[in-house]
């Protein structure tokens, strides 16, 4: 198996493309382990989990990743007497990495952690990178730590079982990475794209390696998000807002924030029609959503309600070129001129 490292202030990382379930053993290393993990997960894959392990399951879903949750796992973890040397695995998607990472960031004070990645989402994105964090009161990930798994195992044998739309949510995210630093990659998802099923012509265990490697390289500069970690939220500013709007999955909102922001790019004198041109192919070619039917103003409204958002200015980040981001900060109207247009 190739691996990647993440080194840096808060600890460091080992991250293995290609991996199957069964590696998981290796990494256990004689350590009193517990599993956490879904419902779902559970039903496809406990038998292909280390045996003889404490797993916990909780439901499916963001619900999830809620501090009382957290809560009620560090409760289980006294009972199982976990100590100071155990180790946690989180067997899942991000839901499942987050809670994971939170979890055993915080019970006595902090215990080691690895993630099998079961999602795309989780292997480009949420499992690497040490943000661990649980919603609290409707806001997401508002409660958290910056602090490094030992171990992500991107489990590349288990994304068959991975419904149709939580694929195509996921490769929002791949094609992101492509983007903002990798035109060989986003090559790849162009030409596939082509295709009536692009799936078919995708191999998701390379794409999703040469994302992770994007994730990896961009963390290992910036880890606590200060300068070129931003880029990696292309298309989320409107993403974001778009989600909370509209009840959509996280993929799809990127993907229309993606176009918006290559739209103002094109604005900006940034980029060219055709490289408009050339994402909105890709992006729809997989099925991901173009546009919604949102006003300049209510998506200003729910980008200003958004944590992320700094003093008086947004940084938004544009395209200046396949394979290449930058970061533009935007006064209030400003943006909201530029949204007017790019939502069209
Ligand atoms: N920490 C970070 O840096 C970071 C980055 C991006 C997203 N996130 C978080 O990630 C979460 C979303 O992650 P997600 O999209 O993976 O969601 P998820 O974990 O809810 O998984 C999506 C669905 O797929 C199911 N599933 C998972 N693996 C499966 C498999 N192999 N086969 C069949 N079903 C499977 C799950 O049970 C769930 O129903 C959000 O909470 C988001 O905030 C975190």
């Amino acid at each position: 198996m190739n691996s990647l490292n993440i080194s840096g202030e808060a600890g460091s990382s080992e991250i293995f493309l290609n991996g199957k379930l069964d590696d998981l053993n290796r990494f256990i290393k004689n350590r009193k382990t517990c599993i956490i993990t879904d419902e779902n997960v559970h039903h496809f894959y406990k038998d292909q989990f280390p045996s003889d392990i404490p797993i916990i399951v909780v439901p499916a879903g963001e619900n999830s990743k809620t501090i009382e949750s957290a809560g009620s796992i560090h409760r289980k973890l006294v009972e199982l007497e976990m100590d100071r040397g155990s180790l946690l695995i989180g067997i899942g998607g991000g839901v499942i990495t987050d809670l994971t990472g939170f979890v055993a960031s915080t019970f006595l004070r902090g215990i080691a952690f690895g993630f099998a990645a079961t999602t795309i989402l989780a292997q480009v994105d949420a499992a690497i990178g040490g943000k661990n964090g649980v919603n609290l009161d409707g806001y997401k990930n508002l409660v958290g730590i910056i602090r490094q798994p030992e171990f992500v195992l991107i489990a590349a044998d288990t994304l068959s079982t991975l419904p149709r739309e939580e694929l195509v949510n996921g490769m929002a995210e791949v094609i992101k990475c492509g983007l903002i630093a990798d035109i060989e990659l986003f090559n790849i998802l162009a030409d596939a794209a082509k295709n009536e099923n692009p799936f078919k012509h995708t191999d998701l265990a390379l794409v999703c390696g040469m994302a992770a490697k994007v994730k990896v390289d961009v963390v290992n500069i910036d880890v606590f998000e200060k300068g070129v970690r931003r880029h990696l939220n292309l298309g989320h500013t409107l993403g974001h807002a778009i989600e909370k709007l509209k009840k959509i999955p996280h993929g799809f909102g990127v993907s229309a924030g993606i176009i918006a922001a290559a739209k103002i790019s094109i604005k900006e004198g940034l980029i060219s029609k055709d490289v408009l041109k050339v994402i909105t192919e890709t992006l729809g070619g997989y099925g991901l959503p173009l546009s919604y039917n949102i006003t300049a103003a209510d998506a200003m409204d729910a980008i200003l309600k958004d944590k992320k958002r700094k003093a008086d200015k947004i940084n938004l980040v544009l395209l200046e070129n396949i394979g290449k981001a930058t970061v533009k900060p935007f006064g209030f109207t400003e943006l909201e001129n530029a949204l007017v247009e790019a939502l069209k």
